[in-house]
Formats: C-alpha cells, structure tokens, sequence
C-alpha cells in the first residue's frame, strides 16, 4: 500500500480491493459497484473514501435515492474482561523447528467463550501454530494441554470430492440439516441454499472458503481453528463470515481462533489478539493472547498505522498518515481507538 501510495503523487492509480482497511488507508475516492451477480453492474460516480465506505455497508444511494442491497451493520461487541472466563486450553512455550524456520509462541491461554484473532505478516508461523493446537504438527518444544476437541478449517482447502456440495454436507455438516440453530445461524446465514445442487469440483474459490466456513462451525468441538477464513472472499461475505463465526462462538459458549490478514474482519471478530512478527521464513514469534485493544496497539505500532472509529457507522477507519489524528495518536502511543 506505501509503494502504491508513493506511486500515485506522480500518477493516477486504480486499485480493486476487498479489504476495507486497505482501501481506507490507499484510496482518495472510491467508485463503488453494484447489480446483480452474473447478470448487470453499474459503476458509480466517484465518492470520498470514508463516504463510500459508509454507503457501501449501508447498501443505499441517497444521491441517487436506489437500495442496491442490505444493510451490513458493525455489531459492537464490549470487550470482554478476560480473566473472568474460565480457561479451556493452555499451551506452554512452543518451539518448532524447520530446516531453515524456527517457530516460538510464548505461553498463553485460549479461554472459553473467546474469538481469539491472530494478526502477523506470511511466512511468520501462524499456520504452523494453528496446527499445533490442532495436533496436526507436533512441537519440537513445549507442549499443548489438549484435552479438547477441535474443528479444523485450514488455510489451503483442497476438497477432492466427486458430488454436490449438498452430499458433502450432508456427510460432514449434519446439523445444519437437522439443527433448528445450525440451519438458521449457519446454513442461511451464509445463503448456502444456492450452492446445493453444485458439484464441489464446480465451487469458486469464494464459495468453497464458504462451505469450508460452514462445514468447520457445524462440527461439535470446544475450540474452532478457522485458517483465513476472508481468502477469496468479498467484502459483504467477510462481513458475513465473521459475524456467523461469532454467534456461533457466542451462542453454544464455545472458543475460537482465527487467522487473518483483514485488520477490519479481525477487529470485528476477535475479544482477543496474538500477534506473529520476526523475520518472514527464517523466524517467528508468536505472542499473547492480549486484550484486543493491547494486541491491535502492539499490531498498529508495528505497522505504524492508526485507527478510530467512524462516528456514524462505528466501523474503524484508518487515518490518513500524516493527518492531525495520526500525528496525536502516535505522539501518546494510541494506536487504536484512542479518545483525543
Ligand atoms: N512442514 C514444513 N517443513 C519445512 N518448513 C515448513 C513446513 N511448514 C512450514 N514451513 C515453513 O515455516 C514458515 C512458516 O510457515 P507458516 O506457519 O505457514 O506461516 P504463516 O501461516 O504465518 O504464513 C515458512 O517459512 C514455511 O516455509
Ligand atoms: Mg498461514
């Protein structure tokens, strides 16, 4: 985003995207696009970054008074004081060695009725700690208390399946058939009711991440590993992702960690956040779990990028760099949210 930043003083640049934090920090103006799947799209006039960002998530036009889709509402979830929910898993400093990558996570505990966030840049051992917990990957070091039954959605799907997404389901997923819960707060939720007659083989990617979704959050287990779960997705459906994933966690009292790289998919999901840095292939640190205001600090600094919520929506925005609010937030260490 710098270098394309960079680029655009001497040029004009146009960039799609699906990440609504990328956008607010890239983008001066934004068109948006709007229609029907497969069948028309209009281009709009262009609209300041922020007012464009609002009026997507509202689905509504005022200039041109036309409703081109549901409202996408920011559900503002009180932080949760951590240390009075119950502890379901603890994992005591985990090593792992590769031929030429080491992984450390530091102790830390994953508590139930949480939605822990993981934020760190690729090739850090995000993945490899995800499957720590899972116990697909054994530590070289230290050592993972898992009396716990966990759904796993990894970060690559590859579902070799000759059948309907119906058929899969129905072998993987049952209780979004069988449950009243599951079928509303998962199956519908995600409008997984067009995808049934489809062969998987068929799926795009944005579809098959959204049956992996659905298919991990149907399975019966007290920790759910959901491995970027916003990969393929478009803005409306990330937003649809995260917030099923929440009431699911919320609603059965149940535990989550996820993994992603959409700070704004991240803030909305998570009570609490981890954080991956070091040197990219060579060698990781994983820390936390912090508050998600400590870890989204700790993260911001890193990227030295700030953020506060927008006053209408109460969606974060990024500010601009430079800008008054940046400056100040920098100044007394606010990186997130702060109250100047
Ligand atoms: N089975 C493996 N054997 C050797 N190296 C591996 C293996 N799995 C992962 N790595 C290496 O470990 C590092 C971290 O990978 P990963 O956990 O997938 O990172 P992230 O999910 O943060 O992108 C990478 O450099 C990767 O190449
Ligand atoms: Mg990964």
């Amino acid at each position: 985003s710098r270098v394309l930043r960079e680029l655009s003083e001497k040029k004009k640049v146009v960039v799609v995207e699906h990440d609504l934090a990328i956008m607010d920090f890239l983008c001066d103006v934004v068109h948006i696009l709007y229609g029907e799947e497969g069948v028309f799209g209009v281009v709009t006039h262009p609209k300041a970054v922020r007012h464009a960002i609002n009026t997507y998530l509202s689905g509504y036009l005022s200039e041109e008074n036309i409703r081109f889709s549901e409202p996408i509402e920011f559900e503002e979830h009180p932080p949760k004081p951590r240390q009075d929910l119950p502890l379901l898993v603890t994992f005591q400093r985990l090593v792992k060695m590769f031929k030429s990558f080491r992984l450390t996570v530091e102790t830390g505990a994953i508590r139930v009725g949480e939605v822990v966030g993981v934020v760190g840049p690729n090739a850090i051992g995000k993945t490899t700690f995800v499957k720590m917990l899972a116990g697909v990957v054994e530590p070289t070091d230290g050592s993972v208390d898992a009396k716990i039954v966990v759904s796993y959605k990894p970060q690559y799907i590859s579902i070799d399946y000759d059948g309907t997404v119906q058929e899969i389901l129905y072998k993987t997923a049952e209780p979004l058939f069988t449950s009243n819960f599951h079928k509303t707060e998962i199956f519908d939720a995600l409008k997984l009711k067009h995808l049934m007659e489809k062969p998987v083989s068929s799926l795009s990617g944005g579809e098959l991440q959204t049956v992996a979704v659905a298919s991990c959050l149907a399975k019966e287990a007290d920790l759910y590993l959901i491995d970027e779960p916003s990969a393929y997705l478009d803005s409306k459906q990330r937003m649809l992702v995260s917030r099923t994933i929440r009431r699911v966690v919320e609603n059965l009292g149940k535990s989550a960690l996820v993994v992603d790289h959409d700070v704004y998919f991240i803030d909305m999901i998570s009570d609490a956040l981890m954080v991956f840095d070091g040197v990219p292939g060579k060698e990781g640190v994983g820390r936390g779990p912090f508050s998600l205001h400590e870890g989204m600090n700790l993260f911001l600094k890193a990227v030295d990028v700030t953020f506060r919520r927008d006053e209408e929506t109460r969606r974060p925005r990024v500010n601009k760099p430079g800008s008054y609010m940046d400056r100040r937030q920098k100044e007394i260490g606010e990186y997130y949210y702060a109250s100047v």
